[in-house]
């Protein structure tokens, strides 16, 4: 039997009043903002919780205890960072603007340590960036870590990359230069060494209730029927048997990364205050690591299920209230139409996660590369230009993790293409088995599993561009031509709409590292092998003219400061393609009023023809267009006529009157 909650309008009268009492707050004052905020999302905060915890016995209490962390959270919220969220507010949706560019960053394999990072901020100054995606930092059992995602303390930083108070310095540094900071919460599971999953070893019943465990195979045995494997190479299975705990525990992804219960209305509250305590950090963008797993039911494939949006549209609503300035990235890595999703639905368009991955595009990006086609990318256009205004993409090439190609076989088939064969063509495309006979690239298969003949594929992407061979051979044209590629892969993420998120080392063409290969903590891992550990020497070598260092990282920066010079490239929601005249070139067009970027690429090895007609048929009247990217006016000519694109070139045309 389900004990009933007391109703929103008992709250509203007679418990908020008293909260609001017990707690002083300054109703006319300093907490002003905070008491309206917290009155017009109480409904929606209301409902969610309800939706969620409603039939559980204590319900009434533990929706208190969330509304006592949100006060607690909002009165531990310093006076510049809730002025920051007053800045931000002030400039409408902030996150879409064209002025931010990001990096994604290992601290230790960047900068040693927290320490170390100031010292490094001018090189990313330089390059234009002024966001940082700090990868996971909390404590972490060193062996047992997965890259910082099995968090054995949410509030520790790990003495590996410093302390709390380094990265408040760091925190410090960077508001203080105008810059934003990324950083995870790892929401979906913690480290077997975090307290909880002790305490639950230990036996104690409450801590149990934080993890799904089992003293049989009998559920276990169900999941797993309709549960697909994450790392089946590596962490084969959905659960381990803990020997101290006499019981099965369910982990998705690694034995040592226990999978939370959030159907536990204690866990929720319990994360819900280390989110807020990240905001109180100072965190702009929060990445929620793996939100697709975090609610799970047997009997199906305990991911994207509907109770999973609800908690994420109940921690939105908490943020929005007590930590106003952070927005929320969703890691939602699923198929095309699952990923839009995470933007809200229904009434809660745009209410969910204010970012997602691009990684529909972020995938066919790398399918086009290897077919020289852009049949397949334009297929899946339909889903991913419906993503709500307001809402962002995470814009980029690659990221820590390996690429994935997940999007719907229907738009490999209507391009003519048989689904098996051409992710088969992919995959031996981009994975070196040491005969390659057609691809220059030089990755590897990440957690291929035999039963499904799924693989991903892991590789820098320098070295998925062909660098790395080229460099092996000595061979001068392909090298330069890989950086051609490289250069083309960056800006079509930089100017895709979204926040561009540079991944460390590709500004400077790192290859594969195989040193993971040696060392026990990482050698079941092959995304190490594009996460390498920064040699300052290689990256000076970027000031000096003729480097493939310098031309990687000068190109990149050329582009980067194109995009923060145009506010047409903020994201709007402002993101058409061309129809495609010629199939190697995608041609996006960036508009606003009467603003038009075009952005051509040439995803051939082969020069491409594109006919005038293409611009005439977008409406466009100038004769002449501007390309940024090599300075230079072209004519535009009549419909019989073609602009000629080399190898792998591309073009941002701003039309002249
Ligand atoms: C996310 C991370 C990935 C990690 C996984 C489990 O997908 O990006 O690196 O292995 O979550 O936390």
């Amino acid at each position: 039997m389900s004990t009933p909650i007391l109703s929103l309008e008992g709250f509203l009268s007679e418990k908020i009043p008293q909260l609001l009492q017990e707690h002083a707050l300054d109703l006319k004052g300093k907490d002003k903002r905070f008491v309206e905020s917290l009155h017009l999302a109480l409904p929606k905060v209301y409902q969610l919780f309800h939706e969620l915890y409603g039939a559980f016995p204590e319900a009434e209490t533990q929706f208190l205890e969330l509304l006592r962390s949100l006060i607690w959270s909002h009165k531990e919220r310093s006076h510049a960072l809730q002025e920051r969220d007053q800045f931000k507010a002030e400039k409408g949706i902030w996150f879409l603007s064209n002025e931010l560019a990001g990096m994604s960053l290992y601290v230790d394999r960047f900068a040693g340590n927290l320490k170390g990072m100031p010292a490094k901020i001018p090189h990313l100054e330089e390059l234009g960036i002024n966001f940082l995606h700090l990868m996971p930092i909390m404590e972490s059992p060193l062996g047992e870590s997965d890259g910082g995602y099995a968090v054995s303390d949410f509030r520790k930083v790990d003495p590996r990359f410093g302390t709390l108070e380094d990265l408040k310095a760091l925190i410090q540094v960077m508001q203080n230069k105008g810059m934003y900071l990324m950083l995870d919460m790892v929401l979906n599971h913690t480290s077997h060494h975090h307290e909880w999953a002790k305490k639950a070893k230990a036996g104690d019943p409450e801590y149990q209730a934080f993890y799904h465990t089992y003293e049989d195979r009998w559920v276990p045995n169900e999941f797993e029927q309709a549960m697909p494997e994450i790392f089946p190479e590596s962490a084969p299975g959905n659960f381990t048997w803990c020997e101290e705990m006499k019981r099965w525990v369910m982990t998705v992804f690694h034995s040592y990364q226990w999978d939370l219960n959030f159907r536990n209305p204690q866990v929720f509250r319990a994360m819900l205050e280390n989110i807020l305590f990240y905001g109180n950090l100072g965190v702009d963008v929060l990445r929620i690591d793996a939100p697709a797993f975090i609610w799970k039911q047997a009997g199906t494939s305990c991911q994207n299920l509907p109770q999973a949006h609800t908690l994420l549209r109940l921690i939105k609503q908490c943020v929005q209230v007590a930590s106003p300035g952070m927005t929320i990235l969703g890691e939602a890595i699923v198929a095309p139409k699952e990923i839009m999703n995470y933007f809200g639905t229904g009434e809660y368009v745009a209410q969910e996660c204010d970012f997602a991955y691009h990684a529909t595009q972020m995938a066919l990006q790398w399918d086009m590369l290897a077919s020289g086609e852009t049949q397949v990318m334009l297929n899946a256009q339909e889903d991913v230009l419906k993503k709500p205004y307001g809402t962002s993409w995470i814009t980029y090439t690659r990221c820590h993790d390996d690429i994935g190609l997940g999007y719907e076989d229907a738009s490999i088939a209507r391009a003519g293409k048989d689904p098996y064969l051409h992710r088969k063509f992919l995959k031996e495309y981009y994975s070196y088995s040491g005969n390659q006979w057609m691809s220059p690239a030089r990755g590897v298969l990440f957690s291929s599993n035999p039963k499904t003949g799924d693989a991903r594929i892991s590789g820098t992407l320098a070295s998925l561009c062909g660098l790395e061979k080229a460099l092996f051979e000595g061979n001068g044209p392909a090298i330069e031509l890989s950086i051609q590629k490289i250069l083309m892969m960056q800006a079509h993420a930089i100017f895709l709409g979204g926040l561009p998120m540079i991944f460390y080392g590709d500004e400077v063409g790192y290859i594969n590292d195989y040193s993971y290969q040696q060392d026990p903590s990482k050698n079941y891992d092959n995304r190490w092998m594009h996460r390498p550990l920064i040699d300052w020497e290689k990256v000076n070598r970027r000031k000096t003219e003729g480097t493939l260092e310098f031309q990687v990282y000068e190109g990149l920066k050329k582009l980067l400061a194109l995009r923060k010079s145009q506010p047409v490239f903020s994201d709007w929601s402002n993101c058409t393609w061309m129809n495609p005249h010629n199939i190697h070139v995608a041609g996006l067009v960036r508009s606003r009023g009467s603003e038009r970027r075009y952005c051509i690429y040439n995803f051939s090895e082969s020069t491409a023809y594109l006919t005038w007609y293409v611009f005439r048929e977008q409406g466009e009247s100038a004769t002449q267009l501007h390309d940024h990217w090599t300075d230079s006016l072209v004519t535009i000519g009549s419909d019989q006529e073609h602009l000629i694109l080399e190898p792998y070139g591309f073009r941002i045309f701003e039309p002249k009157a």
